[in-house]
């Protein structure tokens, strides 16, 4: 099957998620925006299983970015101790169910013990086979792509490339992603539509759909119609439409 006709199958490979909306889920019941983020976590469990039972390869999450250290501090850091208690909770189940878990970010910027807990569940998972969960924490997408530009000019200085060398492959495998094929699909959930410095580079032709629902009432079902909605898309990727219907034969 040529790329393009690959691309153009009707289940995404890759579906990234800006997991957005627990604080107005939360201000809306009355309670403090913490309980918006546990809440979260159930909506988190519900995607990782239904990304699995439609046969999607590679889901990324966005949890923490690189901006959202600047939320009051309470907030912060019971969002910290959430994803410690979140992975003592949830990694178990995940093994179980063969998913492969890899955190992306500036983890150093993270405490000791939620980096040592991350190192933990990856080395776990390791060795599984199914789903590829990808969770983004202390996470930018030009943090990521000025890291890669690091690696490559570090390399170039020490004599092992040379600047000329320098394009858009080699810098794709320097991304936190490299490796992985871009998003497919992109969901936002919350009602905004934007970016929010997620994943800068590898968005590029991601087909996005954005909904109301706040995040902890995104459910199998609505994740269902934004699987519906790639499925009627057609990728293009700069080529004409007949082109794309002639690949498919
Ligand atoms: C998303 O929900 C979770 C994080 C950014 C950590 P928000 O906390 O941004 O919720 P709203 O946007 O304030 O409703
Ligand atoms: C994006 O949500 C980040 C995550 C979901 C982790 P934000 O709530 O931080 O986005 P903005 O600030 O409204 O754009
Ligand atoms: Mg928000």
């Amino acid at each position: 099957m040529s790329d393009i006709a690959a691309n153009n199958a009707s289940a995404p490979k890759h579906v990234a998620v800006i997991m957005d909306g627990n604080g107005r889920w939360a201000r809306a019941r009355g309670k403090k925006r913490h309980a918006g983020h546990r809440a979260g976590v159930n909506s988190v469990r519900a995607t990782v299983e239904l990304a699995a039972e439609r046969g999607v390869s590679y889901l990324t999450l966005f949890a923490f970015s690189s901006e959202n250290w600047q939320r009051p501090k309470e907030e912060v850091s019971s969002l910290m101790s959430l994803f410690i208690e979140a992975l003592r909770r949830e990694v178990g189940e995940l093994h179980r169910n063969n998913v492969r878990l890899r955190f992306i970010g500036a983890r150093e910027q993270l405490s000791e013990r939620l980096m040592r807990r991350i190192a933990e569940a990856e080395q776990t998972t390791a060795k599984n086979t199914g789903l590829m969960l990808n969770v983004a924490v202390a996470y930018g997408g030009r943090w990521d792509i000025a890291n890669a530009a690091q690696v490559l000019a570090t390399r170039v200085v020490s004599g092992e490339i040379d600047a000329a060398d320098i394009n858009e492959e080699a810098l794709a495998a320097e991304m936190q992603l490299g490796g992985t094929p871009d998003p497919d699909l992109l969901i936002r959930t919350g009602g905004e539509q934007r970016i929010s410095n997620f994943l800068l580079w590898n968005l590029a032709y991601a087909e996005l759909w954005f909904t109301d629902v706040l995040w902890p009432e995104f459910d199998k079902a609505e994740f269902d119609k934004a699987l519906a909605y790639y499925a009627e898309k057609q990728r293009r990727f700069g080529h004409t439409g007949e082109q794309v219907e002639e690949a498919k034969c």
